[in-house]
């Protein structure tokens, strides 16, 4: 991760919209200079994340292509997220149609192309790793041209299962593959992305900007937030993960990180999908490999939230229908 804020990081955006890929998008596009956004199955189908990507886009006029990407994963066999997310990958509002629809079925190719022709570019996935391991695997100077690697994914505890967290668990061979690849990789897991929560104050600080685009951002966090207290025991809101990995970028100076050797576990009956984060404290461990973020200050992130969601909504092209 950069030691400094860099500024505006070039980054291009690889995700499965999902309600917090939403939010990544609007915060990327307000932190970062985004060069793109290619999406992968994951939360929901290809066809819907791509959509979603597509309507997001659109409702705040941003002027970046939308490239979509692997429909399945490396090896496993294709696993949504429809009981979070819903079927749709968006539920829980009334969408926008987008005024059009992916630029191209190339995010890999995207992918490569525009590191190539702009050295110093971040990848930021937040979906499975799928794309970004064919990209990995289908250009072997790819990672000579990028910074680095800022994905939210994996933790020492899981989501999907005990120990595995879901884009980590879709695709645990794509994953293997980037955390193999020697990237520059910062790792926006479970233990921070839990201190990020969607919580009901938050929510109404979004619902009082009563704008047609933050209302509908207004609907999908209450039905993000409601699924997630409604599966666990005791979480005051949705964890707001894919933001995070966008912000790592933007403002370092908001998190805390330690360098670890991480590997992915790829075929254990229990354990597939698994981050194997090295945190012993004796010399002969593996030489670290990822910077793993352990610390956020959630108030500052959720402000830079707020101030994207303003900076989106000046942008939308949303009007109010008539009642
Ligand atoms: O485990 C959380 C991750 O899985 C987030 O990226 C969410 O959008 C889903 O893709
Ligand atoms: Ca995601």
């Amino acid at each position: 991760m950069p030691t400094d804020s860099p500024g505006r990081p070039r980054v291009i955006l690889d995700c499965d919209p999902g309600h917090d890929d939403v939010i990544a998008i609007v915060v990327a596009s307000h932190v970062t200079d985004l060069a793109g956004v290619t999406t992968v199955a994951g939360n929901a189908p290809l066809d819907r994340t791509t959509y979603n990507a597509c309507v997001i886009r659109d409702a705040i006029d941003l002027d970046v292509e939308v490239h979509s990407g692997a429909e399945r994963p490396l090896v496993a066999e294709p696993k949504f997220a429809g009981f979070v997310h819903g079927e749709s990958g968006l539920d829980g509002a009334d969408l926008p149609v987008p005024e059009r629809g992916a630029d191209s079925t190339d995010a890999v190719g995207f992918i490569i192309e525009t590191c190539r022709a702009s050295p110093g570019t971040w990848l930021v996935p937040t979906g499975p790793l799928t794309n970004i391991a064919l990209a990995i695997r289908s250009a072997p100077d790819l990672l000579d041209h990028v910074s680095g690697i800022s994905l939210m994914g994996g933790g020492t505890f899981g989501n999907r299962t005990p120990l595995a967290e879901f884009n980590v668990w879709a695709d645990p061979e794509a994953a293997a593959v980037v955390f193999g690849s020697g990237a520059d990789i910062t790792m926006a897991g479970l233990d921070v992305t839990h201190q990020f929560l969607v919580t009901s104050d938050r929510i109404e600080q979004v619902a009082a900007m009563d704008s047609p685009f933050t209302n509908m951002i207004t609907d999908l966090f209450r039905f993000f937030s409601e699924n997630y207290i409604s599966r666990h025991d005791r979480i005051r809101g949705a964890a707001l993960h894919d933001p995070l990995a966008v912000l790592a970028l933007a403002r370092p100076d908001l998190f805390e990180a330690v360098d670890r050797h991480v590997a992915v576990e790829t075929i254990g009956e229990h354990t597939a999908g698994m981050t194997v984060i090295d945190r012993r404290d004796i010399s002969d461990r593996e030489a670290p490999n990822v910077h793993v973020l352990e610390r956020v200050d959630d108030g500052a992130a959720w402000d830079l939230v707020i101030e994207a969601l303003h900076a989106a909504n000046r942008r939308s092209t949303l009007r109010r229908t008539a009642p």
